[in-house]
């Protein structure tokens, strides 16, 4: 594996404003970036990976100083001799505007007032954080993207890019993602930002670093745990499985927790020790508000006008953003293609069937000769 280091860059200065889509501004803008492999002389071999809802900037690779450490979340896909190759492509993965992982967002120091925006941060969209990732592409010298790739929030930016930036874009790879945010999906994160904000400790948003809805974070995230799987995977991981089994003495005893239960309550705390309740609250409406068609046109329009080739890649058992989702997006695309992974994981299949995903982006970066 790979040692990699999280950067930084300063974007804004003299005075400069980023104008967000909702309107307001920010006076000071930080991102934070991996890059794995090197910018060719023609500054044309990036390939830019986008992370999902509570992903970072840390795609592939340990960091430095933390040998063993936990790897990237895709680093059976990036890499030498992998899906993309470091030995032929400048890998690179920003965190995104509003995260808590570097870029600036909730957690960061306001200018204005010293202190964290915590809930005062500015509503950001998806464009903006497309935006931002073409001004740090911009700061690193990079001329066109070979591809721009990610799954769900990152297949979100993936197809804006190819929207927003066409001349830099020559193809794109989004992965169970949405051309627009459907209601299903809407309806899934509300009811995690209202566990959130029924925490007594919510405050507002107005809470010390530290500390905040720790329960009602831990609820959102087993909420949205149950969406990213599927029944099958369940009934196959965790069957009806108690931690003290199922003696008649033990059956109703309500401290005899089911594993999926204990699964689901470790998974809700492990998402509390390293992410921020703003946070969760400000991506979530940025997903929600998604949609490529707005202020454009009709999203088959849309759709039509990206030039550039595009895979679409969906998940058999993906219950929030289906297979036909991904099927009528390469519909749309003018050089669409459908491809698909067979899995039960569900939605968090793209962090898992590394094998499948690879051969599919192999096949797809050399059918359009990107792949040199
Ligand atoms: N009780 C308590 N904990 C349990 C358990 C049980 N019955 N069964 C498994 N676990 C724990 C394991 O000990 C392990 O702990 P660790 O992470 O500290 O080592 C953890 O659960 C494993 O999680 P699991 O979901 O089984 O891993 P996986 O290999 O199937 O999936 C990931 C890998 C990266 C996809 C998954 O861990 C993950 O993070 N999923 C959410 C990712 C996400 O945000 N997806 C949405 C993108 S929009």
């Amino acid at each position: 594996m790979e040692v990699t280091a999280t950067h930084s860059v300063e974007l804004l200065g003299g005075g400069e404003l980023l104008r967000l889509e909702g309107g307001r501004t920010l006076s000071q803008l930080t991102v934070a970036y991996e890059t794995y492999g090197t910018l060719n002389a023609a500054r044309d071999n990036a390939v830019l990976v986008c992370h999902a809802l509570t992903g970072s900037a840390h795609a592939a690779g340990h960091l430095e100083g933390h040998p063993g450490g936990a790897a990237g979340w895709w680093d059976p896909m990036i890499g030498s001799g992998k899906a993309f190759d470091t030995d032929r492509f400048f890998v690179v993965c920003p965190n995104i505007l509003g995260s808590c992982y570097g870029t600036t967002g909730p957690v960061s120091t306001d200018p204005a007032t010293g202190r964290p925006y915590g809930p005062s941060f500015p509503p950001v969209t998806v464009r903006d954080m497309v935006r931002v990732q073409h001004a740090l592409l911009r700061r690193l010298g990079v001329r066109s993207l070979r591809t721009v790739t990610g799954g769900s929030l990152g297949g979100m930016q993936a197809l804006e890019w190819a929207i927003m930036y066409p001349d830099m874009v020559r193809s794109l790879i989004p992965i169970a993602t949405a051309a627009s945010h459907s209601p299903w999906c809407i309806g899934l994160n509300e009811i995690a930002r209202q566990a959130i904000m029924l925490d007594p400790a919510w405050h507002g948003g107005e809470y010390p670093p530290g500390a905040g809805p720790h329960a009602g974070l831990s609820l959102a995230r087993q909420i949205a745990m149950i969406s990213y799987r599927s029944d099958r995977s369940f009934n196959l991981r965790f069957a009806r499985d108690r931690q003290q089994g199922n003696l008649p003495e033990v059956r109703c005893d309500p401290d005899n927790l089911f594993q999926v239960e204990s699964y689901l309550h470790y998974q809700g705390m492990k998402l509390v020790a390293r992410f921020d309740a703003n946070t969760y609250i400000a991506i979530t409406r940025a997903m929600d508000w998604h949609d490529i068609g707005y202020g454009r046109g009709t999203l088959e329009d849309v759709l039509s006008s990206v030039r550039s080739p595009a895979l679409c890649v969906g998940i058999t058992s993906d219950v929030l953003y289906p297979v036909h989702e991904q099927r009528a997006l390469a519909d749309g695309l003018p050089r669409g293609m459908y491809r698909e992974i067979d899995s039960l994981h569900g939605h968090d299949a793209f962090l898992i069937e590394f094998e499948q995903l690879t051969a599919h982006v192999r096949a797809f970066l050399k059918t359009h000769g990107l792949d040199g």
